[in-house]
């Protein structure tokens, strides 16, 4: 093997060898990424088939996506050389995946509604193939109840998406909003082109603390880093599913290629795992504050003006358990996670009939074990046929041998 390419399967680089994709960018700032995403793309052995909407063509040009792509850039509908080059209906479906990048609200809505006015939509509409969507908008272009209605609709229709990210925006605000970067991308891409035995399933997976806030400055947290639920979802994510974390402040970086949902309290947590319906599978792995601070103050405590605060608590939402619980829509497989300190199996079999979830995985999280926040756990895995006991074992170890067992269940 030539030593370039030997050094590319070394790094996994080739991973895209022979996959052909169609990556049309909608108009928004975002698309400078998508140049890069193509270079990136390229790199790992795809072929590119750009596709430019009239508002792309305001923030890049035809000429530097085919240049980088090493390909023709296909433009408008009614272009009649490309309809007797190729038909559009013959290119939506000449492509492995087709990604959607910057996905603009516009392109969404499109989507969504069944609209083909233009070369972009119409593709959208005529093919057969998987779609991801790597949505790029303003924050409260993503918060609008119409573009939550698009999203879900699109989920349910079999939509796949990475990100958006939170961070700074290019018009001033913050919030989630911006476009996933170019390897963020490229590992959604991945994912979904994957063969892996969690091909076209979906999976929830929540993550980290939460934080409960007394007023602005202080909050109620615990000493969850995140590391289980992140690897978890990574290793999910690995056997080809499409993951949606959704994660409190949590000390590890997120995974790569899934759609990363920030929140902080639980009760924000909780609506962005019904924003996340439907599943296949979800896994609740985060810690989640039993209990939240009834009023919490708008404005900071002070010692001398308030004196000590009488904190009053109203309990959180038990998510888990609502979801468990579902009458329609419940997830073919729900999984717990029990922290226990003593007689694990039965405080774990009793919180799996508690919560109604199929499967427990409890954890022995006394000091002694050095288990919470550190790198190896020992869990015992409670389901309907008993307690399994696993040996200690690193948490990504854990993690891989959870995601197969998800792809066995979920395949019966
Ligand atoms: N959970 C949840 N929402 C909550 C509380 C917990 O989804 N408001 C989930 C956690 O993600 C985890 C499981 O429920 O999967 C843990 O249940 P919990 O009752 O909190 O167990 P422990 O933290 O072990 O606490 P306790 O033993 O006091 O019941």
């Amino acid at each position: 093997m030539h030593s370039v390419e030997a050094e590319h399967d070394r790094e996994g680089l080739n991973m895209l060898a022979s996959k052909r994709i169609l990556l049309i960018l909608g108009g928004g700032i975002a698309a400078y990424k998508s140049l890069d995403l193509i270079r990136r793309l390229k790199e790992r052995g795809a072929a590119v088939t750009p596709v430019l909407t009239r508002a792309a063509e305001e923030f890049v040009t035809p000429l530097s996506v085919s240049a980088l792509a090493g390909e023709k850039a296909y433009r408008d509908l009614f272009d009649l050389t490309d309809e007797a080059e190729m038909g559009h209906i013959q290119l939506s479906r000449s492509a492995d995946l087709i990604v959607v990048a910057p996905a603009t609200a516009d392109l969404m809505g499109k989507m969504a509604g069944g609209l083909a006015n233009d070369l972009a939509s119409t593709l959208l509409m005529a093919t057969d193939n998987p779609v991801l969507c790597a949505p790029a908008m303003n924050v409260r272009m993503w918060n609008h109840p119409a573009t939550r209605r698009n999203h879900k609709q699109l989920i349910a229709d079999g939509v796949r998406f990475v990100g958006p990210n939170d961070g700074d925006m290019a018009c001033g605000e913050f919030g989630p909003g911006r476009m996933s970067e170019p390897l963020e991308i490229v590992a959604a891409v991945e994912s979904a082109l994957s063969d892996g035995p969690l091909k076209g399933k979906r999976i929830l997976v929540t993550s980290g603390p939460t934080h409960e806030p007394i007023d602005p400055v202080r909050y109620i947290a615990n000493r969850s880093s995140g590391a289980q639920g992140t690897a978890i979802a990574n290793a999910l994510a690995a056997l080809g599913a499409e993951v949606v974390f959704v994660t409190g402040p949590a000390d590890v970086p997120p995974p790569q290629g899934v759609q990363v949902v920030q929140v902080e309290t639980a009760q924000q947590m909780s609506d962005a795992v019904d924003a996340a319906l439907p599943v296949d599978a979800g896994v609740f792995a985060a810690a989640v504050a039993d209990w939240r601070i009834d009023g919490a103050s708008d404005r900071k405590l002070k010692k001398s003006r308030d004196g000590m605060p009488a904190l009053q608590f109203a309990e959180n939402p038990d998510i888990l358990k609502r979801i468990s619980h579902l009458e329609t829509g419940r997830p073919s497989l729900v999984v717990g996670f029990a922290a226990e300190t003593d007689d694990v199996i039965a405080h774990a079999t009793a919180k799996r009939a508690r919560k109604g979830c199929d499967w427990i995985l409890a954890n022995d999280v006394s000091p002694v074990t050095g288990i919470m926040g550190g790198a190896e756990n020992a869990v015992v895995l409670i389901s309907d046929a008993g307690a399994e006991e696993w040996p200690r074992m690193g948490k990504d170890a854990v993690a891989a041998r959870l995601a197969e067992k998800i792809a066995a269940a979920l395949a019966r």
